[in-house]
């Protein structure tokens, strides 16, 4: 299919859009009153990162922000995907506030309106103040009522100016890659702490929307979530067996208690004595009606009960981080979610690659990453002509940025940056991506709708 024909597949009001977080772009990690975040901790522990950097600079945000939003401006999207570094607005995560941050934010927002895009608000991707670790972190109770009272004061400042709010990106990695396998801040390993953290994030969750609607919040409210649907890895009893724990885990895990069906029960007897501790009432907080769901969408994940799945090794298409190229599984994971849960507008929050770019008389030739966009686009099309409620796709990520535990070797962005000089070269694929939305855009009438 060409661009042309694959850009009537979507309608006038679809949400184009691009990603990025914070703590991987903003740097400025100690100006104007910002408090330390779990990650600024968490970088200095040694062995932590594979290039031993940290977000003390990363992209410069901060200081770069007008160029970076006409940046944006000039890909054609109509939203921009951010997140709020909690403690730059509010140091150490309760108590005062850092007007200096609020302020930066709020220049950020209000430039986006200036540009005609709308702004996509994440709460927390991740870098939860420094100051709430020390007294418990997620696994303690407390930290719900803080982030209550924090999405209520961001709310308060620029709740009428942004379109949507997102309260948390992707629970699972902060519970199981944070507190279970210890390999992303906070950097602890232990099981039931992580099951705790996920409850505690699933509750802060709809507690906080609760609380937004109550102060009259218009902007559409909703939680991104990361999905790699589990496929197993032959037709073996084990293999389909370990499969279903896996989606039972990490995808109904999280989908279940949002949509009020409560956590899956062989979930619960696996985990035994480590089970979360649940208040009466937690259960019907978390399933608080959402405005759209968020996914990130990457990979599959091929589960057997033996060997672990290598796809390299398998001759499959992999992208930098070794993780499978598969454009079919994500219209499969979407069609079963439309089956098996009551879908609110669904957009695809993140969807990239990283790729070893190499950037050349100022050009990035990197057709891998075009191609990965235009499947992953078609995929989301397929989903869509078959009736799942799709209404918004955003690329992860605008520029290249700090990959957490990866550091700065691994390059997701369709903007390239050089981390010498900072300096931002649109590569091929944003040039790619400007030329499919100008297709879009004057697609003849009737395409798509
Ligand atoms: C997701 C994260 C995002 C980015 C991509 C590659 O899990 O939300 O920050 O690191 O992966």
């Amino acid at each position: 299919m060409t661009d042309a024909g694959l850009a009537a597949r979507f309608p006038a009001d679809f949400t184009w859009g691009v990603a990025t977080s914070a703590f991987q772009i903003e740097g400025a990690a100690a100006d104007d009153g910002k408090g330390p975040s779990i990650w600024d901790t968490f970088c200095r522990l040694p062995g932590t990162i594979a290039d031993g950097s940290n977000g003390d600079i990363a992209c410069d945000h901060v200081h770069r922000l007008e160029a970076d939003l006409d940046l944006i401006a000039s890909l054609g999207v109509k939203a921009y995907r951010f997140s709020v570094s909690w403690p730059r607005v509010r140091p150490t995560g309760q108590g005062a506030w850092n007007e200096a941050g609020l302020a930066f934010y709020e220049r950020l927002v209000d430039g986006l309106r200036a540009r005609g895009l709308q702004p996509w608000m994440t709460l927390n991707h991740w870098d939860l103040p420094q100051g709430l670790q020390d007294i418990g972190g997620w696994a303690a109770r407390d930290t719900v009522a803080h982030f209550v009272d924090y999405a209520r004061g961001m709310h308060a400042r620029l709740g009428e100016r942004v379109h949507a709010i997102t309260t948390h990106n992707e629970p699972w990695v902060i519970a199981v890659l944070g507190h279970e396998k210890g390999i992303f801040a906070p950097g602890i390993r232990s099981r039931a702490t992580a099951v705790q953290v996920a409850h505690h994030l699933l509750l802060s969750h709809g507690l906080a929307l609760q609380a937004l609607r109550d102060d009259g919040c218009q902007a559409r409210l909703g939680i991104v979530l990361n999905m790699a649907p589990a496929e197993p890895m032959t037709d073996s009893a084990a293999d389909r067996h370990a499969a279903h724990l896996c989606d039972a885990r990490d995808l109904r895990g999280y989908m279940d208690p949002l949509f009020g069906r409560g956590y899956p029960r062989e979930v619960l007897e696996e985990l035994g004595a480590d089970a979360p501790w649940v208040e009466p009432g937690d259960m019907a907080s978390i399933a608080t009606p959402m405005d759209y769901l968020g996914i990130n969408y990457y990979s599959r994940h091929v589960a057997s009960a033996g060997e672990p799945f290598d796809p390299k090794a398998q001759g499959l298409p992999v992208t930098d981080m070794g993780w499978e190229i598969c454009p079919r599984a994500l219209t499969s994971l979407l069609l079963r979610l439309q089956r098996d849960y009551a879908l609110p507008p669904v957009l695809i929050t993140e969807n990239g690659a990283a790729f070893a770019d190499t950037l050349v008389d100022g050009q990035v030739h990197d057709t891998d990453r075009v191609d990965y966009l235009r499947t992953h686009i078609a995929a989301v099309a397929d989903a869509r002509d078959q009736g799942v409620p799709m209404a918004g796709y955003m690329v992860w990520s605008l520029m290249d940025n700090f990959e957490w535990a990866s550091g700065y070797a691994k390059r997701f962005g369709i903007v390239h940056v050089d981390y010498a000089s900072l300096q931002r070269t649109p590569k091929d694929s944003a040039l790619w991506l400007r030329g499919f939305l100008q297709q879009w855009r004057t697609r003849p009438a009737g395409g798509g709708a």
